[in-house]
This record gives C-alpha cells, sequence and structure tokens, in this order.
C-alpha cells in the first residue's frame, strides 16, 4: 500500500449530478498521487450523499460525512479538513467551477518547500481568469475583495477563492479559531492563523457551471459581512448578539405599526397592545431562525411551532424583565425616563438572547 499523501475535500449541497464527474475529474488528474476525497454533505434533499455513498462502495478512495440539521459551506470544509489522516488537504467546490488539474502541481509546491502552508488557486494572476462572469458577478466580487483587505494582512490577489491545498497540522493549529460562517473558509484560514501564512498563488480560469445550481444567495452575502464583523469586533460583542439585537429593533417598528394600525380600526388599547405584541415575537422568531439562527434552521410546521412557543414564552419572561428593571430605575431617578427605558431594554434583551439560544435553537 502507497501511504496516501492528499485528502480532497468537497462540500457539496444539491450536486448529485457532479459528483459522479468530479470522481473522474480526481481519477484522471492524480494518477501519480495517493489520495482519497471527501464529499461534505450537508442533507441535500437531492440525495447528493447516496450518489456518493453507491460510488464509495466501490472506490475506497471515496468518503461521505453527511451532516444532518446543519448548513454552511465553510463549515463543512472544516469538518472534512478535520477528518482525514492524510498530510496534504484540499478544498475544490463540487461543481467542478475549480480546475483539478492544478492539485498536483499544488501538491508539488508544499513538498518541494517546507516552509510553505499552503497553495491558493488564484483566478486574478497572470494566467487565471474568472471564465464567463457579467459584469455584475465580477463587480460584487471586486467589493468583497476590497472589503476583505480590512482584515487581511496578507497581500494576496484572491482572497475569496474557495481552492487551495494546505498541510493538516497548520488546519489543525488554526481551526480552534476559526469562525465557520458563511463561504470564505480560505479567507477565515488566513486571518485566524496567530503568524501569518506562508502562501504561493498559482492561477487557474474559473469554468461556467455545467450542471446544478449555485447556491450565492443575498444570505450569503450577508454572510460575508458577519464573518468579517465577527474577524473584527466578534470577541467584544458576539455577531448573533448583534444580529438578535437588530432583529429586535426591527420588531419594536412592527409591533408599534400594528399597534397604530389596530388602534386605527377601534380596537381597544390592551387587546391591540397583546395582537401587537404577539406580531412582533412572532415576526422576530422568523427572521431569526432565517438569518441569526441559519445554521441551525428549525424547519417543519412541528419543529416550528415548538420553536415559536418557546420563542414567545422566553420573550414574554423577557418583556417582565424590562418593564421591572425600568421601573425600578425610574425610581430610583425620578423624572428622567429614557435612561431607564434603554436600560430595561437591555436587560431584555440579554435575557431574550441567552435564553433564546439555549431552548428555542440549542
Ligand atoms: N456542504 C455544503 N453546505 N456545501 C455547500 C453549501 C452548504 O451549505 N453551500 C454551497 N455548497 C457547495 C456547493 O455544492 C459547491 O460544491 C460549492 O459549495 C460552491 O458553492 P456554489 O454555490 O457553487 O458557489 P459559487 O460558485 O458561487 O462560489 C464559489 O466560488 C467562489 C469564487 O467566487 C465558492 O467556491 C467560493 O468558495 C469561491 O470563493
Ligand atoms: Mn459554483
Amino acid at each position: 500500500m502507497t501511504p496516501l499523501d492528499l485528502a480532497i475535500v468537497v462540500p457539496v449541497f444539491n450536486e448529485r449530478g457532479n459528483v459522479p464527474l468530479l470522481v473522474a475529474a480526481l481519477d484522471a488528474a492524480l494518477a501519480s498521487i495517493a489520495w482519497e476525497a471527501i464529499f461534505v454533505d450537508d442533507d441535500s434533499p437531492d440525495g447528493t450523499a447516496d450518489v456518493a455513498r453507491a460510488i464509495a462502495r466501490h472506490d475506497p478512495r471515496i468518503r461521505v460525512i453527511q451532516r444532518i440539521g446543519r448548513r454552511g459551506l465553510s463549515s463543512a470544509c472544516i469538518e472534512g479538513m478535520c477528518a482525514t489522516a492524510a498530510p496534504l488537504v484540499a478544498v475544490i467546490d463540487g461543481d467542478l467551477q475549480h480546475d483539478e488539474t492544478l492539485l498536483p502541481r499544488m501538491a508539488a509546491a508544499l513538498t518541494a518547500d517546507p516552509a510553505l502552508d499552503l497553495v491558493i488557486g488564484s483566478r486574478f494572476v497572470a494566467g487565471g481568469g474568472t471564465g464567463a462572469w457579467d459584469a455584475d458577478r465580477v463587480a460584487k466580487s471586486a467589493l468583497a475583495t476590497r472589503l476583505s483587505r480590512r482584515v487581511l494582512k496578507a497581500d494576496l490577489s484572491d482572497p475569496m477563492s474557495g481552492f487551495f491545498m494546505i498541510r493538516g497540522e497548520v488546519v489543525r493549529r488554526v481551526v480552534p479559531r476559526l469562525s465557520g460562517i458563511g463561504f470564505k473558509i480560505l479567507l477565515d484560514i488566513l486571518t485566524a492563523a496567530p503568524q501569518p501564512l506562508k502562501f504561493v498563488e498559482l492561477p487557474y480560469v474559473f469554468r461556467t457551471r455545467a450542471v446544478g445550481e449555485s447556491k450565492l444567495d443575498h444570505v450569503v452575502a450577508l454572510e460575508y459581512l458577519i464573518a468579517l464583523y465577527d474577524r473584527m469586533f466578534g470577541r467584544v460583542v458576539p455577531v448573533r448578539f448583534v444580529m438578535f439585537s437588530a432583529i429586535g429593533a426591527a420588531g419594536a417598528i412592527v409591533h408599534l405599526a400594528a399597534l397604530g394600525l389596530l388602534l386605527e380600526l377601534g380596537a381597544g388599547f390592551i387587546a391591540a397592545t397583546i395582537v401587537a405584541t404577539v406580531a412582533a415575537m412572532t415576526f422576530n422568531f422568523f427572521l431569526n431562525n432565517h438569518l441569526t439562527y441559519r445554521d441551525r434552521r428549525l424547519r417543519g410546521p412541528r419543529a416550528l411551532l415548538d420553536g415559536w412557543v418557546s420563542f414567545c414564552a422566553v420573550c414574554s419572561v423577557g418583556a417582565v424583565a424590562n418593564v421591572g428593571v425600568a421601573a425600578f430605575l425610574y425610581d430610583v431617578r425620578g423624572g428622567a425616563w429614557a435612561l431607564p427605558a434603554l436600560a430595561g431594554i437591555a436587560v431584555g434583551a440579554v435575557w431574550n438572547f441567552a435564553l433564546s439560544s439555549r431552548f428555542t435553537w440549542g
């Protein structure tokens, strides 16, 4: 048996048509290397994991991790990278947009220079390219790259690249510091390392996707900003709390709008307040489920109902705490209402956040 040289981690979500194509492409590209491929699937509805397992039964180089109840490209890559004994670990998209024929040269570069930590596939060095991207995507990618420079001290051309090869020992060193949020695993690794990592960039041309659909959407764009925030300030105020609070503020507007509307329609104040409160809590529950806790999202009528009930229960106690703290401070300070009100809101928000993260999305 030749010793295992290289693990190729392939994050996949709804890529059943691409899995066999990628295995064949890897087989052709990696003739002289002992490799394994680890498909990390997030329980894709299209049965991607079944397709990968069917291949794995005949080919021991193929492995499958099926994560159930979790979503996220970066966290899937981290999980795959930690699941191998190979000294070198590559990450490559499962949709054949990255150029697998670059892998042997990436491995050769790491073997030739023991001081090198990783090799990055770049679309923006001479010989690379973004293929058939429209002007809109080029502009968005350029903006994301510019933003990344605020957290990145290293000078590299393509920090947005999701195609790279790294030493397993380097991965294990940085994993405890990774945020695992969103799409940008490479940026996460580069900014997490305590000392700057030594890297080289090799050019490749980003191919157009032939089979399946991209998962990049507006929420992924938002997650990118969240990941940057997390890197810059996450240790001071956790990113989930910031999102939770922002959504809470939007909920207050929903509350006021509903209350105003109901009063306008002739409802009594108590009844209108109850309805407005439930409307605001419901709004907050769904938005938090969709954004703040996207990686642990509750799905299906049963889970959603249970989650909604527990969220409303938590928030009701939070509201009592809010009123209690505000009333107490108002008594003590006499007259000035803004500070007691804000203190009440802050205590309520922290309570709601702490308890709902434990009981609703725990
Ligand atoms: N396990 C898992 N979980 N895999 C996912 C998820 C997820 O939540 N979301 C996406 N993937 C997989 C896809 O199935 C695909 O194999 C790969 O991750 C890339 O996703 P795409 O949806 O095809 O992304 P893209 O083509 O827009 O973005 C790629 O290009 C960027 C360069 O602009 C990604 O590779 C980025 O990492 C890369 O930087
Ligand atoms: Mn893609």
